[in-house]
């Protein structure tokens, strides 16, 4: 159970913090002092979000380089002052969480110094943002702030920021401002803009209702604010200031030396995308919740993330920076969510900022949505949810380019529509065509893979048969109309881009021709089940989607004739045809590079070379593990692992999948730690723009399904463990099926315990299958050849 510290001083009577940061080193993200140059990265990694709604980590009063920045999810809009072709991309919300600190005539700025230390730290275990400094005010009076931050995944409409103000003697002259602006509009960002402040009565003076739009999407944004500060518990009323789109609260006061000063700030946020009198509820909303003591709402945000936890807390022993690594991404990822809403899905930066201008990418399905299955599946559903929301533009997208059923958005916002920017400048200046929109196909096949990950896992029946099994039909009649069959006897899927986006147009790239193989012959097996198991749902698909009784069969006979580029004589997949004749390049030559080698090596030079970006048949390994003999799986990584670049993050946690599994487990656990550090160490230098959400999703793919192995078993789990020697033990949960799970690997044993829910088969290794029923625990122990497990206890 969640344990909060209590603070020495008598809540009720001062008012004061009940919480402070989590002790425990491993479950906290800290940044000590103060860097300017590192501002930007540290507002991403430090962002709290709750799937709905998320705020950077931007210094509530400001730094020459803060760039505030709050974004709700599905709130898009077209910059229209952007230069060229302008996208919608997530628009910046107003800045609900400024404050400005003055003593005497200074106003406090980390920048002019003046602090005696700062921290802050982000409180993984219950999702808070915490900011604790020591400031030497003009008098020389010590002034000691603590801070908090969070977006209440209790109440996802919620935002709350609390500051507590002490000095150990008088300090004359304070006055604090708190304000909701919003902001200067910026040529590279759409901002809301500023409609109306229309009154709000909740028999609070500082309480504030704002109303914003977006300018070409009309999206309606109302935010009700109340800010209240407390000297020693009891309320002292502001000085307002009202302005068009910006309101302004002040207090002036003399800081007594052992007074607690506290200033709680509650925003509600609702949209007309949520209801269609956001203002109202908003009101609403914020009446209530200004009837609780704001401490409740800490609480209840805590309990929720304590659950959360429980649900998907890896613990790793024997290795710090990797525990903290794997409980950040865990973090971010349980943040990124909303179960609640399924007309939007997660962006590549969730809602830590604006990079990828808050678009959808197959980073959702393929690399983020393992983590929602197996931890809270109906936070998987209401993403997989989107896919079919946006089935329509998917159908529009196949027609447009000639083709039938769906193929969806290489990069998509709340509409489904192509997104994908038309051009780019690239690092020298060159204006780089982007041509993914128009030939990255394979994210079709992607999410029909999850689609059926999602089924296999949870066995929610509603799911495939009334969403699930329409997009298995669509993108298989979309693979069936993509490709053609070739006087060589086999169908060929031609002009496509794969994984690796440094090869454009290429013919039969192995990863697109597999997936849109295997997706084929999951949509014959999906209308099988159908048929079988719901007749009438079957009869009605057929009806309204006119899929011919036929159909299901010319899918299976595609599937049997795809070209896959796969070479039985030296067991390897071609990357794409005609890869095996390009130039080859070799990447160790360029030892350790801070640009990425692409761009040192130019577009055109690599395209004509080997080089890969990131795990592209690398990545079909990681996805269908069982279908490929155990020496293909070899034989394909280490061809291909040695001319892959990484150069995007999506690679290295899927190479530390498949080495470990592969029983590499120094190779694993090295691109593991590179995995780890794409956010917390920048080692691509650009966690700026927000933390990379689907890397932090391969990471935890790189524990379950490398380390641990775990693999769909018709009637329940395999694991196939190889745990580094290095990393004494990992314990995890998992839900299957509704069964509760709790895994505990070290080296050379494992255990499985069921906590609720039915009965499964766990198979460990080559081992044989034991049944495992709810309350019961087994244990295995390594035996003597590869992959012998024998079970010992139960
Ligand atoms: C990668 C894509 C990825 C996108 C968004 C690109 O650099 O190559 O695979 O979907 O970033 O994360």
């Amino acid at each position: 159970m969640l344990v909060m510290k209590a603070h020495p001083v008598n809540t009720t009577q001062s008012g004061a913090f009940r919480f402070s940061p989590i002790d425990d080193p491993l479950w906290r993200i800290e940044e000590e002092g103060f860097n300017l140059a590192r501002e930007h990265e540290i507002e991403s990694l430090f962002a709290v979000s709750n799937g709905y709604v998320g705020s950077r980590a931007s210094l509530a009063e400001g730094s020459p380089l803060s760039n505030p920045a709050t974004f709700i999810a599905g709130v898009y809009d077209t910059n229209s002052s952007a230069q060229g072709d302008p996208v919608p991309e997530l628009a910046v919300a107003p800045d609900w969480m400024r404050l400005t600190l003055l003593a005497g005539e200074r106003e406090f700025r980390l920048e002019d110094g003046g602090y005696l230390w700062h921290r802050r730290t982000i409180d993984l275990r219950h999702g808070i943002l915490w900011r604790e400094f020591d400031y030497s005010a003009p008098n020389g009076g010590l002034i000691q702030v603590r801070a908090c931050r969070l977006a209440s995944l209790a109440d996802r409409h919620v935002l709350f920021q609390c500051v507590q103000i002490k000095a150990e003697s008088r300090v004359p002259g304070i006055h604090l401002r708190a304000s909701t602006e919003s902001g200067i509009e910026q040529p590279d960002q759409a901002r809301l803009i500023s409609e109306s402040c229309p009154p709000l009565d909740t028999g609070d003076d500082a309480a504030n209702l704002l109303e914003f739009c977006t300018r070409s999407t009309r999206i309606k944004v109302a935010i009700a604010t109340a800010g209240r500060l407390r000297i020693d518990g009891t309320v002292i009323p502001p000085n307002l200031e009202r302005l068009p789109g910006r309101r302004i609260e002040s207090w002036e006061f003399d800081i007594e030396a052992g007074k607690t000063y506290r200033f709680d700030r509650l925003v509600v946020i609702y949209t007309s995308r949520d209801t269609e009198q956001p203002t109202t509820v908003a009101a609403q909303h914020l009446r209530r919740l200004l009837r609780v003591d704001a401490d409740e709402v800490i609480d209840a945000h805590a309990r929720a993330w304590n659950e959360r936890w429980r649900e998907s807390d890896i613990e790793i022993e024997g290795d710090e920076s990797l525990q903290k690594a794997v409980r950040f991404a865990c973090y971010h990822l349980i943040s990124a969510a909303n179960p609640e809403d399924e007309r939007v899905s997660v962006g590549a930066r969730a809602l830590t900022g604006s990079a990828y201008k808050g678009h959808v990418f197959w980073d959702t399905e393929l690399f983020m949505l393992p983590f929602y299955i197996f931890t809270h599946p109906p936070s998987a559903r209401a993403l997989l949810m989107y896919r079919y929301h946006t089935l329509p533009a998917a159908r529009r997208k196949a027609q447009r380019l000639g083709y039938s059923g769906a193929l969806y958005a290489w990069e998509s916002t709340d509409t489904g529509e192509e997104v994908t920017p038309g051009y780019a400048v690239s690092p020298d200046g060159d204006i780089k065509p982007i041509l993914n929109g128009v030939w990255e196909h394979h994210i079709s096949a992607d999410i029909a893979y999850a689609v059926w990950q999602y089924w296999q896992a949870t066995g929610d029946e509603g799911f495939i048969q009334h969403a699930g099994a329409e997009i298995l039909f669509e993108t298989a009649r979309f693979w069936a109309s993509r490709g053609l069959l070739e006087d060589d006897g086999c169908y060929h899927i031609r002009e496509v881009i794969g994984p690796d986006e440094y090869h454009e147009g290429v013919d039969d790239n192995a990863f697109t021709n597999v997936m849109a193989q295997w997706n084929l012959e999951c949509a014959a097996e999906a209308a099988r089940l159908l048929a079988e198991r719901w007749p009438d749902r079957w009869q009605e698909l057929m009806h309204r989607l006119e899929l011919g009784a036929d159909e299901p069969e010319i899918w299976r006979d595609l599937a049997q004739r795809m070209y896959t580029g796969f070479n039985p004589e030296t067991g390897l997949f071609e990357q794409f045809k005609g890869y095996f004749d390009l130039e080859e390049i070799d990447i160790a030559e360029y030892g350790p590079h801070a640009m990425p080698l692409d761009v040192i090596l130019g577009r055109e030079r690599t395209q004509l070379s080997k080089i890969v970006k990131q795990a592209d048949v690398v990545m079909l390994l990681h996805l269908f593990w069982d279908r490929f003999a155990p020496e293909t799986c070899e034989a394909n990584f280490r061809y291909y692992e040695t001319r892959t670049t990484h150069g995007s993050s999506l690679s290295p946690s899927i190479h530390a999948a498949v080495a470990a599994r592969l029983r590499d487990t120094d190779t694993a656990l090295r691109y593991f730690r590179q995995a780890a550090e794409i956010d917390l160490a920048n080692n691509m230098g650009n966690a700026a723009g927000g933390v990379h959400a689907a890397a932090l999703g391969g990471l935890w793919q790189a524990v379950i399904f490398g380390f641990a192995g775990l693999r769909l078993l018709p009637d329940g789990l395999g694991f196939a463990p190889h745990c580094p020697p290095q990393l004494r033990a990992l314990r995890f949960p998992l839900i299957w099926r509704g069964i509760r799970l709790r895994v505990e690997l070290r080296p050379d044993t494992m255990e499985v315990a069921a906590e609720s829910g039915g009965a499964l088969t766990v198979q460990i290794g080559n081992g044989e299958p034991a049944r495992l029923t709810p309350g019961r625990r087994i244990r295995w122990k390594r035996g003597e050849g590869v992959e012998v497990w024998k079970e010992v206890s139960s």
